[in-house]
């Protein structure tokens, strides 16, 4: 046998690939477990019935794809989860949406009291959990580099949901400032996350940037796609409301599409439908006749398949095996 086809040793600390997401969800479970109190009860509500972990599950193969040690860097890997779980919580409280992960939302369960507080505390967890890396045998540099990446994308997701507030109605603001807005509130993280896994495994500045950029036009397919969703998910697996974007006047892109590409009758009725100050039921299948039409939700497809094409390139360089294949594998999904 050549020592090329001797088959890879996956042990705990350097696992397969398909072993990652149960080891995220089982340091979730330790540290919320089922029978949490007070806060902790909120957040194992919030935290439980796991997401998709495409952040955790990013940082995670980022940091493996250099050969870092998993238990090293699952801390900070939860610490993405919880910080985008905490935007969640005050998501649905600003896009008053009572749904999420098919269960009622955290402010729907417990009040929006408690979900703002809720969100607060996990977002603070973002940062004791990277102090924990430090704790499991990280360096101090690669902590203190890896605190800058993840607190300046941060602001930028702050930055990105006041944008959003600032375009609630304003369907003639082109599609540049969506561009812009979604790359703060949902690329950059998802960015960061895969940089902050480079970083904490010790990768050159050329390998995080090419992380970050992966992460990044991951992140705009993947918002792209969200915002797709009520069109495209009509048995609701999402399991978050259909008529969120609609309801809350949010120009996104397939809307934006639309407004160039639909014929002159087909603008009024849209415009009619988006701007009408309040929402009556059947008007989101109404407003999916007029997208389709006239190829709005094709057009918008075509634009997150293309983000997720640039997002496999970024990787090109980088050293390969199975946990560049697996990033690979989350920009196609
Ligand atoms: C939802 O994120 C918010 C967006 C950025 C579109 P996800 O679709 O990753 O939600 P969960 O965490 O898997 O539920
Ligand atoms: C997601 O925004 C919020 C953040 C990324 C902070 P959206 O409103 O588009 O996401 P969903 O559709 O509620 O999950
Ligand atoms: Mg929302």
């Amino acid at each position: 046998m050549t020592e090329l086809a001797v088959p890879r040793q996956h042990t705990a600390t350097h696992p397969a690939p398909h072993e990652v997401r149960a080891a995220i969800e089982t340091e979730i479970t330790t540290r919320w477990p089922q029978d949490a109190t007070g806060l902790d009860a909120i957040h194992h509500y919030a935290l439980k019935p796991p997401s998709k972990l495409l952040r955790p599950l990013l940082l995670c193969h980022s940091a493996l794809v250099f050969g870092a040690s998993l238990h090293r860097v699952l801390p900070a890997a939860v610490g993405f989860e919880s910080a985008h779980t905490g935007s969640l919580l005050h998501d649905d409280i600003l896009d008053n949406d009572p749904l999420r992960r098919g269960r009622p939302a955290v402010h729907t369960r417990y009040g929006p009291e408690q979900a703002i507080v809720a969100g607060n505390a996990l977002f603070f967890t973002l940062f004791a959990n990277l102090a924990e890396c430090g704790q499991r045998g990280v360096s101090d540099d690669r902590i203190r580099q890896a605190l800058a990446v993840q607190a300046r994308a941060g602001q930028e997701v702050c930055r990105g949901a006041a944008q959003e507030l600032t375009l609630a109605g304003a369907f003639d603001s082109g599609i540049p400032a969506y561009m812009s807005m979604a790359r703060r509130k949902t690329a950059v993280m998802l960015a960061a996350a895969c940089q902050v896994g480079a970083i904490l495994a010790g990768a050159s500045l050329d390998e995080q940037e090419k992380l970050a950029a992966f992460g990044e036009h991951l992140g705009l397919a993947f918002q792209i796609r969200d915002d797709l969703l009520p069109y495209d998910d009509a048995s609701g697996r999402s399991g978050k409301p259909g008529d969120s974007d609609l309801r809350n006047h949010r120009p996104t892109l397939p809307i934006l599409l639309a407004l160039d590409l639909a014929n002159p009758a087909d603008e009024k009725a849209l415009r009619r439908l988006i701007t009408a100050a309040t929402y009556t039921p059947g008007a989101q299948q109404k407003l999916g006749v007029l997208l389709r039409r006239c190829g709005a939700l094709t057009k918008a497809r075509h634009t997150a398949d293309s983000h997720a094409s640039s997002a496999r390139e970024a990787l090109t360089w980088l050293p390969p095996g199975p946990h560049l294949d697996a990033l690979a594998q989350l920009a196609k999904e």
